[in-house]
């Protein structure tokens, strides 16, 4: 018995002891060491249990009756599978410090999620196979009018009718309202001035702005009036609450919503409803002329959002519930463990979820210190152009992208040249506006901030890992012949080295905002906005990698990035409208929000050069450590371009926001 005790306990033991270690190592430790530390306690322990076994017989001694010698090759037999088992384990699995890149691996499967995402999305030929699809899908009947939609959708060519499971998940707790509760939260978001929301009417197919809208976000609504315009006579009436700032509103207790989702996700407890059209009675509360008070939302503007919002939604149990990251001058290796490969983004989706990254908490100017935020626990039906993983709130498409307040649109000073042509930089400008810092040094964690100090100003004692061939400094460099490395692992390497090798242009420009006090200067010193002109947007097509990074939401860029030839890298935990429709590493480049991996993409896609000053790819004499994946690179970028002419059309817009309402 004691050995039992003492061997589970043991091999427990090393495998938390080499798990956690693995975790929290920055992948720096010596792997094969723990895995051969695992291996012999799993034989130890194995070698116990046979002994303990043993002595089970009633005799002491060696020679045995027959059925104890029966028990014991028995337990021989098992020991030895358990042997090879680990043998085989430790011989099979690529150790994660040396091996192929993960690069390409991560695009084969992305491609492949992408077929079976396609081949499920636009499958219904007539409305009678998309009203089944739905039932099949979402276990309700369509809605009335869905013919409309139907048709709207056909003529406008959309490659997608069936899944709109996004959409759905959004929809799917308010089916735990009454009709009535739904209007009436509607009604308090949309009569409230302070809550900013705006209130979009729609009475007999015609719009109209509600009162209470903020006077500098009209053109948001306005834009939704003209998007909602051509199918609007279709509609039902409706009072529609948007979200006129950035940040998202309504983030629900996990208990809460999982009562709300039991109810949504089971029809049987659903009210009947009239299989013909909407019911014209809906007794509506007429907004006031005068702003109402009383409100839902509550101000945390400034504040941490991240313990009493952003992730309120996670199970009481995960670590974003009960764990604080607190060691803020480190990367939390282990919070990204379960969503990464290596220091690759492995998973999108999880990549943007709370529940097991508690560093969200820091680092993100949302979740440390939104700008402007009015938040609620209770579930409200108000309309966001993005949000984090943990709110509520429903998306719908961007009226920012609908009438082009960013747009991509060369011109003949600013050409979107060929891939193979741009200038072979990682290439951002913009403002750090994800958070407000009022002196109290926030800034820091803010995931612009953070991405621009890397970049420029980290220091030497601040070395960053990059994926290099295994051999890397001594005899590994490819000479152009097209022969390249097979087995990678990561090095330790100084950031002045990495900004020689790799060409990155980064900058805060104009003057820094959303600061208070000592935070504007000490972030004028630390960026200088001064030394960094705002260039014209259509200048981005110049370079081949352009970052794309959150703002205080989404960021509006994202799109015009994807619709040029230019390879957009995208980091962020706001999610938009589309999200299901575009692949990670099949129509843009995925960053994890810690940065870790930002130099090992651009050494794998730009090359890194031998020597820092021949670091051009179309330059015949480079020699190069890592060659340039340039076609890798361009596929991406024109994989993207043409998945956005076909899913992320404005009519696509429309045709979302149609069977939306
Ligand atoms: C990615 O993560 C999401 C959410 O965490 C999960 O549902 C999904 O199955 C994961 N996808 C893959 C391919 O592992
Ligand atoms: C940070 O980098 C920028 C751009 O290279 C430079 O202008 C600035 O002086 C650096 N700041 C510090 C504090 O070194």
């Amino acid at each position: 018995m004691v050995a039992t005790t003492f061997t589970t306990f043991f091999v427990a033991l090393n495998s938390a002891s080499l798990t956690a270690a693995w975790a929290s190592s920055g992948l720096n430790l010596p792997i094969p060491f723990f895995r051969i530390m695992f291996s012999l306690s799993f034989m130890f322990g194995g070698f116990l249990l046979f002994i303990e076994v043993d002595s089970l017989g009633s005799s002491p001694s060696l020679y045995r009756s027959s059925a104890s010698t029966q028990t014991s090759r028995r337990m021989t037999g098992f020991v030895a599978v358990l042997f090879a088992l680990q043998f085989l384990s430790w011989f099979s699995q690529p150790s994660p410090h040396s091996g192929p890149h993960p690069i390409p691996a991560l695009m084969r499967k992305a491609d492949l999620s992408h077929e079976m995402w396609l081949r499920q999305a636009g499958r219904s030929r007539n409305v009678n196979e998309a009203a089944k699809e739905y039932r099949r899908r979402y276990g309700r009947d369509p809605p009335p009018r869905f013919d409309r939609w139907f048709d709207f959708a056909a003529a406008r060519g959309s490659l997608v009718i069936d899944d709109f499971d996004s959409m759905h998940e959004d929809l799917v707790p308010f089916w735990s309202l009454s009709p009535g509760d739904i209007r009436l939260r509607a009604f308090e978001s949309i009569s409230n001035n302070w809550n900013y929301i705006g209130g979009l009417q729609i009475r007999k197919g015609k719009t109209t702005i509600t009162p209470h809208m903020p006077e500098t976000h009209r053109w948001m609504v306005e834009a939704m009036e003209q998007m909602i315009e051509p199918f609007a006579i279709h509609l039902p009436d409706m009072d529609i609450p948007f979200n006129v700032n950035d940040e998202p509103r309504s983030a629900v207790y996990w208990h809460e919503m999982q009562g709300r989702l039991d109810i949504g996700l089971n029809p049987n407890q659903l009210p009947a409803r009239d299989n013909g059209d909407f019911q014209p009675d809906r007794s509506w509360i007429p907004v006031p002329q005068e702003s109402i008070e009383e409100t839902r939302y509550r101000d945390a503007t400034f504040h941490k959002t991240f313990y009493s919002y952003g992730s309120v939604a996670c199970h009481p149990n995960s670590r974003a519930r009960t764990e604080r990251y607190w060691d803020l001058r480190y990367s939390c290796a282990q919070c990204r463990a379960d969503h990464t490969q290596g220091l690759f983004v492995a998973n999108w989706t999880a990549a943007a979820d709370p529940c097991h990254q508690p560093d969200l908490a820091d680092s993100h100017g949302l979740h440390l210190s939104p700008s402007t935020f009015r938040g609620t626990n209770e579930l409200m039906p108000v309309f966001s152009q993005s949000k984090t993983h943990g709110y509520h709130d429903i998306l719908y498409p961007s009226p920012w992208n609908y009438i082009d307040k960013s747009v991509y649109k060369p011109t003949e000073q600013d050409p979107d040249f060929e891939f193979a042509d741009k200038e072979s930089t990682l290439f951002w400008r913009g403002t750090a506006t994800d958070g407000m810092s009022v002196g109290n040094g926030v800034w820091r964690g803010m995931l612009r901030q953070r991405l621009v100090h890397m970049i420029n100003n980290a220091t030497d004692s601040d070395e960053s890992l990059v994926l290099l061939p295994s051999s890397y400094p001594s005899g590994s460099t490819i000479d152009g012949s097209g022969a390249y490395e097979s087995s990678y692992k990561y090095h330790s390497i100084k950031p002045s080295t990495l900004r020689e090798h790799l060409s990155a242009s980064f900058g805060v420009v104009d003057h820094i905002q959303r600061c208070a006090w000592s935070d504007c200067e000490v972030q004028e010193r630390e960026f200088r906005p001064d030394t960094h002109t705002q260039l014209d947007f259509q200048s981005h097509w110049r370079y081949k990698y352009l970052m794309d990074v959150d703002g205080a939401g989404f960021s509006g860029r994202f799109l015009p990035f994807l619709q040029s030839r230019s390879l957009p890298f995208k980091a962020g935990l706001a999610r938009e409208w589309w999200d299901s429709r575009v692949t990670a590493w099949r129509h843009f480049v995925p960053v994890d929000v810690r940065f870790a991996e930002l130099w090992s993409l651009l050494a794998y896609f730009a090359g890194y050069p031998e020597d820092a000053s021949a670091r051009d790819p179309a330059d015949k004499t480079s020699r190069w450590v890592v060659r340039p994946h340039d076609d890798e690179a361009r596929r991406i970028a024109l994989e993207g371009r043409a998945w956005a002419d076909k899913v992320l059309r404005k009519e696509d817009m429309e045709i979302y926001m149609f069977r939306l309402l």
